[in-house]
């Protein structure tokens, strides 16, 4: 068989456009070099962001490449799953931050019935992306909170299973009831409250590493010039669609935000999609072996897939050039920083967000766990050498704890948190931050 490797024209010729990034892509399209096909997507966005960004404003944009990126759009075809010849194709317009429009969730009980993965999901920071305030752990553990900015205090009280949000300038005061708490607190736990008939993002909001309040992250550090500014953000439709999405499940169906059938946090179909057909399937009276599982399987997607899959909320590179978020802040964004590293590719599971991460656990903070991720790919000193690592043995020598190295932590000014950044690489002392 020959094999020959493809320009990007006569790829997207063969359907296989680079610019599409088709997220759900299983089968692979040609041998085009991992490098050859990089810099087609880099050149298509730059080309794409030409033309449109001029004409549209960037958070349209957005919201139709998340369309695109992190789910099937109707026009996409051939993005359905194939194994062993047998396919399965995901709703139309599925994607992990919205539901299909008129899709129906059962909920994580009903898959508790048949699978494991329901005894540890519940505990990730992912399925307590989002709470309700009354049940918020952090804002039950504490009373009351206080901040002091300029002449604004801040004060959160619990008052049975409420917490109340108080801001005031000395004279006057905006008093309201916490509607939903955003976050475990790690990089912060923002409120939302609601005031006459408005959401509005607090302008304090709790951490962790300082067990207290601090300004919310991208809200200005200085004390505000009016009381209603000092409380809070004003979230336009769009701002309250796009954070439900990603810290809840089911909270917007096709482009209709649904905040009363939202489940707070990322659930199994958060991820899985719609489990109705499949749940009807397994418990049908008869049921055979079946390849069609109808259900979705991101374990079958490939590498670049996958970080798609992931990327549509933690954010792909488009993402974040869309975004335009320079230096240390992106570093949250790993999906972005993995593309950008020698050892990305697009196909090669070793390097897929799941070669690393389950995300029906928890986060492992073990560093050998992470060491047998890379040297499942690169060389081990001394080891006889193995066909299948393209990647090098250590420089320096070391057999152990490769990421506090090769994936050095930043912290996001005011986020009281060091990120690990993803793109994996040989960091200089004094460098500065690769963008
Ligand atoms: C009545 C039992 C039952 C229920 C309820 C159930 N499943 Fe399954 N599920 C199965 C079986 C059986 C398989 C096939 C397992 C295998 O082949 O290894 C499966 C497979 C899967 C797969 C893998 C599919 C694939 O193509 O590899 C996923 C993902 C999944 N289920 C998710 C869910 C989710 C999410 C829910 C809740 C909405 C759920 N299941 C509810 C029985 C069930
Ligand atoms: C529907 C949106 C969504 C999708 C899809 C998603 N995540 Fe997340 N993930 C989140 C949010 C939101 C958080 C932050 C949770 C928090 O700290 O409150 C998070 C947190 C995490 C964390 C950090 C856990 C910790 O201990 O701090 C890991 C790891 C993670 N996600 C991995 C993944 C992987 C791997 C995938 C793809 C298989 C994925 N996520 C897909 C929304 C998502
Ligand atoms: C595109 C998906 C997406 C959108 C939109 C989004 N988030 Fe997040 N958010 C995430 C992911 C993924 C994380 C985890 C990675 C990180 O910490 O940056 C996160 C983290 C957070 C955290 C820190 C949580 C922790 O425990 O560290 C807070 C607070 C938060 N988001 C609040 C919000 C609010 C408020 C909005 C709306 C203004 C919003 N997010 C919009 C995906 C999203
Ligand atoms: C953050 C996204 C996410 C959430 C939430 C999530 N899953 Fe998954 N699930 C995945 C991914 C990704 C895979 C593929 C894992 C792999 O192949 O390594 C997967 C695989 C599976 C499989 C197939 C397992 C196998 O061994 O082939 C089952 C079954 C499953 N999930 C059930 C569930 C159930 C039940 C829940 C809720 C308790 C859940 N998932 C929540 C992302 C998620
Ligand atoms: C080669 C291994 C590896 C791969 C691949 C990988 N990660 Fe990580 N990831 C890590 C390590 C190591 C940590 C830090 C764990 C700790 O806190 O000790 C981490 C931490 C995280 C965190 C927690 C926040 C942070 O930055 O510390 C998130 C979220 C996350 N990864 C998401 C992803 C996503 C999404 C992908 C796919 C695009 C991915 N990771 C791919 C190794 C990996
Ligand atoms: C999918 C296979 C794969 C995995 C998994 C992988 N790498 Fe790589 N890595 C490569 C390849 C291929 C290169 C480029 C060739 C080389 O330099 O060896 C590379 C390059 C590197 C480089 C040199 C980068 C530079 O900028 O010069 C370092 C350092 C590195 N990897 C460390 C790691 C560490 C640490 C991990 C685990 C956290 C890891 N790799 C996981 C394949 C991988
Ligand atoms: C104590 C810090 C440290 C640890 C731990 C460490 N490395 Fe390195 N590594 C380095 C330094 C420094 C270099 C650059 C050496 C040079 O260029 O002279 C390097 C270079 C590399 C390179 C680049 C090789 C090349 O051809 O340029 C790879 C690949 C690599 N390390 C992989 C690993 C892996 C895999 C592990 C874990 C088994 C690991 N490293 C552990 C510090 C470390």
């Amino acid at each position: 068989m020959t094999k020959r490797k493809l320009d990007n024209r006569e790829r997207r010729e063969k359907g296989n456009d680079p610019c599409a990034f088709a997220p759900l892509r299983e089968t692979k399209p040609d041998n085009a070099s991992f490098s050859q096909r990089r810099k087609g997507a880099k050149n298509c966005f730059r080309n794409f962001r030409g033309s449109l960004i001029e004409v549209v404003k960037v958070w349209v944009v957005l919201g139709g490449l998340v369309f695109a990126l992190a789910g099937q759009s109707p026009q996409q075809k051939s993005v359905s799953e194939t194994v062993g010849g047998k396919s399965f194709t995901p709703p139309p317009e599925w994607r992990p931050t919205h539901a299909a429009p008129g899709a129906r969730y059962l909920g994580n009980a009903v898959c508790a019935q048949c699978h494991i993965q329901t005894e540890t999901q519940h505990a990730t920071p992912m399925a307590q992306a989002l709470e309700r305030a009354a049940e918020s752990r952090i804002l039950r553990a504490h009373q009351k909170l206080n901040f002091q900015s300029g002449k604004y205090s801040y004060t959160i009280s619990r008052e049975g299973d409420r917490s109340i949000y108080q801001v005031s300038d000395g004279n006057n005061s905006i008093v309201a009831p916490l509607l939903y708490a955003f976050g475990q607190g790690k990089a912060g736990q923002t409120y939302v409250f609601e005031l006459n008939g408005k959401f509005f993002e607090s302008r304090v909001s709790f951490y962790n590493g300082i067990n207290g309040l601090d300004y919310t992250m991208g809200a200005p550090r200085e004390p505000a010039k009016t009381l209603a500014e000092a409380a809070g953000r004003l979230m336009d439709s769009a701002d309250i669609k796009d954070c439900f999405s990603c810290h809840s499940t089911g909270a917007v169906n096709g482009s209709k935000l649904q905040l009363d059938q939202l489940t707070p946090g990322v659930t199994c179909e958060g991820c899985h999609g719609s489990g109705e057909k499949h749940v009807a399937l397994m418990k049908s009276a008869n049921p055979k072996p079946v390849d069609n599982k109808q259900i979705i399987n991101p374990g079958r997607f490939d590498t670049e897939g996958q970080t798609q899959f992931c990327g549509s909320c933690h954010r792909t590179w488009t993402h974040v050039q869309l975004m335009r978020v320079q230096g240390v802040a992106n570093v949250r964004f790993q999906p972005y920083r993995i593309f950008n590293s020698k050892c990305y590719d697009f196909d090669d599971k070793r390097i897929s967000c799941t070669a690393c991460h389950n995300p029906h656990e928890e986060l492992r903070k073990d560093a050998a766990y992470y060491d047998a991720k890379c040297t499942a790919c690169h060389q081990t000193r001394g080891e006889p050498v193995n066909q299948d690592k393209r990647g090098a043995s250590c420089k320096a020598g070391k057999l152990r704890d490769c990421a506090s190295c090769h994936m050095p932590e930043y912290e996001i000014p005011g986020s009281h948190f060091k990120f690990k950044d993803h793109q994996i690489r040989v960091a200089r002392r004094g460098e500065t931050y690769p963008n």
